[in-house]
């Protein structure tokens, strides 16, 4: 894998993803009512909040499947707003949804390769794919078996494989680790944790605040469709009202729903 990322130029302290005063919804009121932060090239940052709060609704703008209705959002210095999904990919951004998204009755190695789908060049397809394999002992051992076979830890696994086939700078993910016991939680966080390691930025959503905050440079409280709190994964943490709220401590109606 190369350890640089290939979209775009780094220039240390700029913001990689500049988000500012969003606002979107589904047709009846706005979900999301004036969002705004960034997120600085090479960190983690960690979104957290109760359900229905309008977490997968920001990452579905961000990554242009929604479209706004007011506000900016900056990726590298360049607007995404009136991009197609794909055009947004092509910029480096990948996002892996919550729902499994691999192909059950394909490979293994099938659905990692579909990553690059828009990748013209076969062997660029073939070389990260290798690096890849390389990276996740499971893609290469499993790479001939279906997708659908394997565990929902091991499908996750797959699932951050197929994202670095675009060579994405900027990774998002809804909700790694739903779903998954404590070990397969923490094998999925070692992998986000190296991907950031090799200098790819990412963007998670976690149900699981307390371990997605310590996973993370800095994180963000939405709650009801606006910023609560944003700062270090550590002051998130250690904040009276946070912790209370979604960190295991005085249960309160702002407990998740489901
Ligand atoms: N496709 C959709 N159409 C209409 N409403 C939606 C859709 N997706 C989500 N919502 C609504 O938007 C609100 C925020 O949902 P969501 O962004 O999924 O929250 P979270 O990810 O924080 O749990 C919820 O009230 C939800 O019912
Ligand atoms: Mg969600």
């Amino acid at each position: 894998m190369t350890s640089s990322p290939g979209n775009g130029a780094a220039r240390a302290g700029e913001a990689l993803l500049a988000v500012d005063g969003l606002t979107a919804g589904y047709g009846g009121g706005d979900i999301l009512k004036g969002v705004s932060f960034s997120v600085a090239r090479h960190e983690i940052m960690c979104i957290v909040g109760p359900n229905g709060s309008g977490k997968s609704t920001l990452l579905s703008t961000i990554v242009g499947i929604l479209r706004p209705r007011r506000g900016q959002i900056a990726f590298q210095g360049e607007s995404l707003i009136g991009l197609a999904p794909r055009q947004v990919l092509s910029k480096g951004m990948v996002m892996v949804p919550q729902a499994h998204s691999l192909f059950a009755g394909m490979t293994v190695r099938e659905n990692v390769e579909m990553g690059a789908f828009t990748v013209g060049d076969s062997r660029v397809v073939r070389r990260r794919r290798e690096e890849i394999e390389e990276m996740f002992p499971l893609v290469r051992e499993r790479a001939r078996d279906k997708a659908g076979s394997l565990s929902g830890g091991q499908q996750r696994l797959v699932e951050l494989a197929r994202s670095l086939m675009l060579d994405p700078s900027l990774i998002v993910l809804d909700e790694p680790s739903i779903g998954l016991d404590p070990p397969t939680r923490r094998s999925v966080f070692g992998m986000i944790r190296l991907m950031n390691q090799q200098g790819r930025t990412i963007l998670l959503v976690e149900q699981n605040a307390r371990a997605g905050l310590k996973l993370s440079t800095r994180g963000l409280v939405l709650e009801n469709g606006k910023v609560r709190l944003s700062g270090t994964g550590r002051e998130i943490l250690e904040h009276p009202e946070i912790s209370s709220l979604y960190l295991g401590g005085a249960v309160s109606s702002a407990t998740p729903r489901s």
